[in-house]
């Protein structure tokens, strides 16, 4: 590998093979084992041309993780808000000598076009609605944690289906380790064109009605309404009551089923606060430190691949 871009074309080998070494991460991301040095004497540039908390501070923390430097960039503070483009941001990014770019931002393939634009590996942390691979990885390494294995799993991913890189990404993860997907929301936010994403041996299945989405499930991934890529006007005003994961409607989901949601939350309109932060069911904050794990994983793969295919990390 020489980028990481999408999860969508990944054999269930080489997407296992990052699920196996994120699990081996896992206790240095939550600061209980030490790091490692296999980015010593290398700086990773952060192009943030969107907005991020988890990505982009779990990528910073990974990096550490793992000995290296980071810089970061965002358009606040820098030549971006003069309108110096993705690609000249890039490229002089490049010339500084940096050993890889994780790069977010709007514009759906807008990841690839840096990769394609410069030497270095570029690691794409969400571009537009195309894909977020990381955020997959880290989804399934959740729960893989409960489940140890994906295969015949039910899993409801939920709410703007349209605009969501995560359902896009997490999606082709689930179905090429053999997982049964339902992506439910209003018609206006998914298409049944989605039941055509599906790869390897798992399945995708479009939904509307929630409740009837919600049985027999043992997951459900709940998504924010993003309104910055107008999807607020593809929802009515009782999103809510048709589409939250309301406290009534979690007590009636399987008893094992595991909640999650990359975040950031829109509290009380796709899920009320006291299903996100169910002490039980709630997987939200353990998805974020796994996140550290996942990009360690990818991070390492990349720069340092012997240690990811030796299992020097297992
Ligand atoms: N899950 C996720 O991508 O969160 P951020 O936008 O905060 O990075």
């Amino acid at each position: 590998m020489t980028d990481f871009l999408t999860i969508d074309g990944m054999s269930r080998v080489d997407l296992q093979r990052l699920l196996d070494a994120t699990r081996a991460n896992v206790s240095i991301a939550e600061g209980r084992a030490a790091g490692r040095s296999s980015l010593a004497g290398l700086v990773i540039a952060n192009l943030f041309f969107e907005d991020s908390t988890r990505t982009r501070c779990s990528f910073e923390t990974a990096v550490h993780r793992l000995g290296g430097s980071v810089l970061n960039l965002s358009p606040t503070g820098s030549s971006i808000n003069k309108g110096e483009t993705l690609i000249d941001t890039a490229h002089n990014i490049a010339c500084m000598g940096v050993a890889a770019i994780v790069v977010r931002c709007a514009v759906s393939g807008g990841a690839k076009m840096v990769a394609d634009a410069v030497a270095c590996p570029v690691i794409n942390a969400g571009d537009g609605r195309h894909e977020h691979p990381t955020q997959a990885l880290l989804d399934v390494a959740t729960l893989l944690e409960e489940f140890h294995s994906v295969e015949g799993r039910t899993i409801a991913i939920v709410g703007d289906i349209t605009n969501s890189r995560v359902a896009r990404s997490t999606t082709h993860a689930l179905t090429t380790l053999g997982a049964r997907v339902r992506l439910v929301g209003p018609p206006t936010l998914v298409s049944p064109a989605f039941e055509r994403i599906t790869k390897g041996p798992g399945s995708v299945q479009t939904m509307s009605n929630l409740d009837a989405a919600l049985e027999g499930i043992d997951a459900v991934i709940m998504l924010r309404v993003q309104f910055e890529r107008a999807a607020g006007g593809a929802i009515s005003s009782d999103y809510r009551s048709m589409y939250g994961l309301t406290q009534e409607r979690a007590s009636r989901m399987p008893p094992h089923a595991l909640i999650m949601h990359p975040g950031p939350i829109n509290r009380g309109m796709e899920i009320d606060d006291g299903v996100a932060d169910d002490p039980i069911h709630s997987r939200i904050l353990r998805q974020v430190t796994i996140g550290v794990a996942a990009r360690m994983a990818v991070l390492e793969n990349l720069l340092a691949p012997s240690l990811v295919l030796e299992g020097v990390s297992a």
